[in-house]
């Protein structure tokens, strides 16, 4: 009877055991089954490892920035916000941070390709952080800002040698990409945000996400068109081919802002004039003084001033006609060099007349 007793009490216990069992193991099975399900493209496994781009941990990111802290905060661009910051090794960096939406295949490009060209004229990058949806890119900082600012901002000027300097910078760092040994380099975004100024204001350029790297000479077609309203050379918004003379014309579009300190597109007119339009006409009927940016008071040095502009249109005109990174870099110091002659052979006394050099 006893035995009997414990048996019942022993079936029971195994019993309410299994069900147990079962009950969590169903549980579980529904809680994986309604977890959302991973997310595309997140960044679990690195995709950038092999690209040689030194990784940098998101704590050294965070401290860098201070948290990515408004007060670090320098802009905002397509990708994502840019904030200033220093790594522990002291040095002074800017990190762009890119929120994974659908920008990851400009990330990987960018890094992929940058990290292993270094030329003073080229913005560095330095490293890459990945972490689960969000990534970074640590890039050298330029303190002074990019050439927008200066060319378009209220309170800013910029003299007219260092408007040259700035351009002699650019098409160096440009010239450089298209002779690039392993094949041509297009940028395919120029423009005064892409090109940033260091401590003494030298120039760099930045943003090589939409670059691709091509044979010399040939031409590659692209699934769609890149770059920036106003830059794009309207050979390439037509049939989509992808050289180095669409690098040439932005850069044309990049000299008549120097030169004039206007928007790609002038909008105080009547009708809207593109600022090309504007150049080529006035090339007709002169009137070089009334195109001169009036932030640089007349102070200029009119053949310089020609020459450059003679340059830029060339650089806009049809793609045959268009001289190379290293003929354009050889003409702006040329301008240079006349501008430098004739600021030493004027006195440095102001009078009422406009000093030319
Ligand atoms: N290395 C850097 N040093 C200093 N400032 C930088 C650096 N990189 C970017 N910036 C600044 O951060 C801001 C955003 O740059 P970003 O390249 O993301 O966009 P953008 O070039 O202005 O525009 P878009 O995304 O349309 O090309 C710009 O004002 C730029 O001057
Ligand atoms: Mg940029």
């Amino acid at each position: 009877m006893e035995l009997g007793l414990w048996i019942v009490i022993g079936g029971g216990i195994v019993g309410v055991f299994v069900l147990v069992v079962l009950a969590v193991c169903i549980v579980s099975k529904k809680r994986i089954q309604s977890s959302p399900p991973p997310k595309k493209d997140a960044f679990k496994d690195d995709p950038f490892e092999e690209s040689g781009c030194p990784k940098i941990s998101i704590k050294e990111v965070y401290l860098a920035s201070n948290n990515l802290s408004q007060s670090n905060f320098i802009g905002e661009g397509t990708a994502g916000k840019v904030y200033k910051g220093i790594l522990s090794t002291n040095q002074h960096v800017a990190i762009k941070h890119i929120i994974n939406d659908g920008n990851v295949e400009t990330f990987a490009r960018e890094v992929t390709s940058l990290s292993h060209i270094r030329h003073p004229n080229l913005v560095t990058l330095l490293g890459y952080c990945v972490n689960e949806d969000e990534c970074f890119l640590v890039y050298e900082l330029c303190p002074n800002g990019n050439l927008s600012e200066w060319l378009f901002g209220k309170d800013r000027n910029l003299p007219w040698i260092q408007r040259l300097e700035i351009a002699i910078d650019s098409a160096r760092g440009l010239s450089f990409l298209h002779t690039y040994p392993e094949g041509c380099i297009v940028h395919r975004d120029i423009k005064p945000t892409n090109i940033l100024l260091g401590k003494n204001f030298e120039a760099k350029l930045s943003d090589f996400g939409l670059s691709k790297i091509i044979e010399l000479g040939e031409t590659y077609v692209s699934s769609e068109v890149r770059g920036t309203f106003g830059y794009v050379d309207p050979n390439y918004r037509s049939n989509n081919h992808v050289n180095s003379t669409g690098d040439v014309y932005s850069f044309g579009i990049v000299l008549l802002q120097i030169l004039s300190g206007k928007k790609v597109v002038n909008m105080n007119l009547n009708t809207p004039m593109p600022l090309s339009k504007m150049a080529k006409g006035l090339n007709r009927s002169g009137g070089i003084n009334d195109f001169a940016d009036p932030k640089l008071e007349g102070e200029y040095s009119a053949e310089a001033f020609d020459l450059t502009l003679q340059l830029a249109l060339s650089c806009t005109a049809l793609k045959q006609q268009r001289p190379s990174m290293e003929q354009i870099v050889a003409t702006l110091q040329e301008a240079h060099d006349m501008s430098t002659e004739a600021k030493a052979s004027t006195p440095e006394v102001s009078t009422d007349t406009s000093i030319q050099y």
